[in-house]
């Protein structure tokens, strides 16, 4: 099988340099492996891009990398318009920060078609392509409509809300049909799967016994995929990062006291004023505290051009100017606020320097920075994780301790609780947790979902590939892919 993976970012990275979003990293060293083509947008945009699409390729790994630019007409519309700022507060059950307009669901529609038509080059007889988060709702439906009858699957890294929350979304009913085009579409947690069904079922009036939903476009199956990272992978980049100049400095600034860790996107998803309230609470209850932990909070700037980002940035950097202004010192600061990415393996050792990790969305999709945590701690003295209860990831963490991040004192208590845990009981959670991420890795993820993709397909076949044509040269004039690697082309 020639598995084609599309999501809008993607990543070169390697793991000495900084990393951009959760979904590009977890997927770079898998689809490396395995070989497939993976498309994604080059971060440019062109003028009559429609017409004339442009794809930069490259080897990635067994596979390639090909790089599209978008239409510079409706980029806007789509990544900041409709994507961000209708579909992503949606989805995080904010519909009171949803503000779009038609025209941005135009241009989402027509970069889905635009990466539809660009995604033909890519097919082959024996071609799945496997279609990454809520950038492309609609993109397995306008592969269906040029034609394509190959197996379509999709992830969603996101929460999939509540049946009336999905319903504030402009073109909610479209959408969801539209994403019924493919075969297979997997979720992170069942409660996000249950929330889709119940719309399916209650929106749509379609029957969806056992996960599986019939349509006009054939048989969609529904299943949970939670997903993994690479356990061991993460342990040796915390151990090999002890003597980075950035991990030794941090150690050394801290004089023998505890660290906090968060790590995140500057996004109102991930309950970062909570979070800071909640420690500037801890140190204004239990004042013995101050000197003795400091919080590290690294917040990537993101978005940074829709309001309500924008709004939260200026929000953050006033709160920990306050927080530090009443607890400081003039030779301690409670909190180092930090506007920089950092490659994997700087945070893995930064994580192994924390004795608690603190991971409190107010809802996210899995978030693998709280299994990043656990994965770089170290054995025989690991860290806490306080983890919110409305990440995916506490569905497998569940020992870690789980917090609701809109009760601020309780969060407060937590996070001393966290910093006095006595060892043995710090080990036997951690252990835990080791078990749930070496039993759950992203390896496994991908293969699950790919092989789940290939009998999903199966069930629903009704047009041997073989007998399609290939490649409709109208579209792009045909280049092997071979000879495209390392090549710019039309
Ligand atoms: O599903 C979440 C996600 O797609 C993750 O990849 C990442 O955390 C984030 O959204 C990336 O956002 P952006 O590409 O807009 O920076």
């Amino acid at each position: 099988m020639n598995l084609v993976v599309v999501s809008n970012r993607v990543s070169r990275a390697s793991a000495n340099e900084p990393m951009t979003g959760g979904l590009a990293a977890a997927l770079l060293p898998v689809v490396e492996k395995s070989g497939a083509i993976w498309v994604g947008s080059s971060g440019r945009v062109r003028d009559g891009a429609q017409k004339e699409p442009f794809a930069e390729i490259e080897a990635l790994g067994a596979g390639a990398l090909a790089m599209l630019d978008l239409p510079a007409a409706h980029y806007g519309g789509y990544y900041e318009g409709f994507a961000n700022s209708a579909l992503w507060p949606a989805l995080h059950s904010r519909t009171d920060l949803i503000c779009t307009s038609h025209d941005d669901y135009q241009s989402y529609r027509e970069v889905n078609s635009f990466f539809a038509r660009a995604l033909l080059r890519f097919r082959k007889p024996d071609t799945a392509f496997w279609i990454q988060d809520y950038h492309f709702l609609a993109l397995g439906a306008e592969l269906r409509a040029l034609g394509v009858t190959h197996p379509l699957g999709f992830f969603l890294h996101t929460p999939w809300p509540a049946r009336d929350i999905f319903g504030g979304v402009p073109h909610h009913r479209e959408l969801v049909e539209a994403m019924l085009a493919y075969d297979l579409i997997g979720f992170q947690t069942e409660g996000d799967r249950d929330n889709f069904l119940s719309y399916v079922d209650g929106d749509l009036g379609l029957d969806t016994t056992g996960g599986v939903v019939m349509s006009r476009y054939g048989v969609s199956r529904c299943a949970v995929f939670p997903i993994g990272i690479d356990p061991a992978k993460f342990a040796a980049h915390a151990a090999k990062a002890a003597s980075h100049p950035d991990v030794s400095r941090l150690r050394r600034s801290l004089n023998g006291e505890k660290l906090a860790i968060g790590v995140d996107r500057v996004d109102y998803s991930k309950g970062l004023v909570n979070r800071l309230d909640a420690f500037d609470r801890m140190l204004t209850r239990q004042p013995q505290l101050k000197r003795s932990v400091s919080l590290l909070q690294i917040a990537t700037l993101s978005r940074g051009t829709i309001e309500a980002y924008g709004d939260l940035q200026n929000q953050l950097a006033k709160l920990v100017s306050d927080i530090n202004g009443r607890h400081g010192e003039v030779d301690w600061t409670p909190i180092r606020y930090l506007n920089k990415g950092f490659s994997q393996t700087v945070l893995a050792g930064l994580y192994r320097t924390a004795q608690v990790g603190l991971v409190t969305p107010l809802h996210d999709g899995m978030n693998l920075v709280a299994k990043e945590y656990v994965a770089a701690q170290n054995p025989v003295d690991p860290g806490v994780l306080v983890l919110s209860k409305y990440a995916g990831a506490a569905n497998e963490l569940d020992t870690a301790l789980l917090v609701n991040p809109h009760d601020v004192d309780g969060m407060a208590r937590t996070i001393a609780t966290a910093l006095s845990m006595p060892l043995l009981e710090r080990r036997m959670r951690w252990e835990a947790m080791m078990a749930k991420l070496r039993a759950g890795t992203i390896q496994d993820w991908f293969a699950d979902f790919v092989e789940a993709l290939q009998q999903a397909h199966v069930v629903n076949d009704k047009t041997p590939v073989e007998t399609l044509p290939v490649e409709p040269a109208v579209l792009w004039p045909v280049q092997s892919l071979g000879a495209g690697v390392g090549s710019r082309f039309h």
